[in-house]
């Protein structure tokens, strides 16, 4: 890889030990992966607080400072951790000390990541706690470089921000972070940026449910490359986007997608190509229909112990909407419902009095994390369902539950009567 005098100057040890440890990991992992140099970013997010046995371990060994060289610079040295060089924030992580009496989280993770918290709030990490920084404050601009980890994120960044980022890893951000630098391949590159793949739309995609089957359908079809989708579907808002990306992410591993007069580097379907447009695979009633009985093919019982909201993390609409779902309403007393959301959301939620409406039905708003990433959901839950595609998907096999999958109007539903009743309509 070619490097600049200021990249070569870090890597000799200029700017102290660390930071050395983390120009010499970017090296490597750049020269793997074929790079010809590296860009500068000034937008990193990672996954640092998040708690673990071996974070534990490596934090009563020798510190933070340990845990942060050895799982997130690659090395055993003893290096002092310094200040991060560039705007880094915090992804989802465990759940924290508010979650105690709802969620089954061991209280030695709780109390690890407030230590952590501290000691990466104090380097500059801005603890958003959450799998949409966008959302909440973390919006890079069109053409920015950006170093994030969390699938979900990765193609709402590159998609519908129009900004740049492959899916690094923990190793990858913490050297971005210390060193404002990140290899430059893949999505960093315009060539790798046009569609590949072409879908067209004839079953009418109307809502947030169909956003996030015709994600699935899209993933499972290009698996990591480039869909880019026609066709009849009204118009996507924030909403829709963040649950077709996490979708696609999810049945396949889609980091880029294009929706030609609506994502950013697409203007036009000949755009979204840089070229001759490919014949369209459709997608239309029977594969709509295909695809939500495979979402819903991990559900056996009709009885529901757990209802999830929230994943991607909630909007605050999103937050809203369940609200007024159950206004006046109560869970059924076998059911309980999760909705999770970034904490700054849950403060807006606060103080817009949803929080109030949706806990005196009996459910519970929750920040930070959420079931898949911590591995946890209400004791003795056997079978959950969500509006999130991405759950539907991953959870069953994390958790070995069964699955519903099907709309807010659904779920909530299945929250009051502990029966599912959902359908295709
Ligand atoms: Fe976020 Fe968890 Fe879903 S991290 S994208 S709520 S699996």
């Amino acid at each position: 890889m070619i490097l600049t005098e200021e990249e070569k100057a870090m890597r000799d040890g200029a700017e102290g030990p660390a930071v050395a440890a983390a120009m010499d990991l970017l090296i490597r992992y750049g020269d793997a992966l074929g790079a010809q140099r590296l860009c500068d970013t000034r937008n990193v997010a990672g996954t640092s607080t998040q708690p673990s046995p071996l974070k534990a371990k490596l934090v009563a060994e020798g510190g933070w400072h340990k845990a942060f060289a050895v799982l997130n610079l690659d090395c055993d040295d003893p290096v002092e951790i310094p200040d991060m060089r560039v705007p880094t924030c915090q992804l989802q992580q465990g759940f924290g000390p508010d979650s105690a009496g709802v969620v089954p989280y061991p209280k030695e993770f709780v109390e690890l990541q407030s230590d952590a918290e501290a000691f990466y709030g104090r380097r500059g990490v801005n603890i958003l706690a959450t799998c949409t920084p966008y959302q909440v404050g973390n919006l890079p601009v069109r053409g920015e470089h950006c170093a994030w980890m969390e699938s979900s994120a990765v193609v709402y960044c590159n998609s519908v921000l129009g900004a740049r980022t492959n899916c690094e890893g923990g190793t990858s951000t913490g050297a971005a972070s210390l060193t404002g630098k990140i290899p430059c391949w893949g999505n960093h590159l315009a060539e790798n940026r046009f569609g590949t793949h072409h879908i067209r739309v004839e079953s009418g995609v109307r809502d947030f449910l169909d956003w996030g089957m015709l994600g699935y359908f899209a993933g499972e079809l290009v698996q990591d490359q480039r869909p880019v989708v026609t066709g009849e579907f009204t118009r996507p808002d924030l909403v829709d986007l963040k649950h077709f990306g996490a979708a696609a992410a999810s049945s396949g591993g889609v980091e880029l997608y294009h929706l030609p007069g609506i994502t950013p580097e697409a203007p036009t379907v000949e755009a979204a190509f840089d070229g001759p447009v490919p014949d369209a695979v459709v997608y239309g009633p029977r594969e709509r229909r295909a695809i939500y009985e495979k979402l819903n093919d991990q559900g056996r019982s009709t009885d529901v112990d757990f209802v999830l909201l929230g994943c991607p993390h909630a909007s605050i609409d999103q937050i809203r909407a369940a609200a007024r779902a159950l206004d006046g309403r109560r869970l059924h007393s076998g059911t309980q419902l999760w909705i999770m959301a970034p904490r700054a959301l849950k403060a807006v939620a606060d103080r817009s009095g949803y929080t109030a409406v949706i806990e005196k039905a009996g459910g519970k708003l929750l920040a930070d994390s959420c079931p898949a990433m911590s591995r946890v959901a209400p004791p003795g839950t056997k079978v959950f369902a969500t509006d999130s595609a991405k759950q539907a998907h991953y959870l069953p096999a994390i958790l070995g539950i069964e699955a519903w999958f099907g709309s807010l109007e659904d779920c909530v539903d299945a929250a009051v009567t502990g029966r599912w009743r959902g359908g295709l309509r």
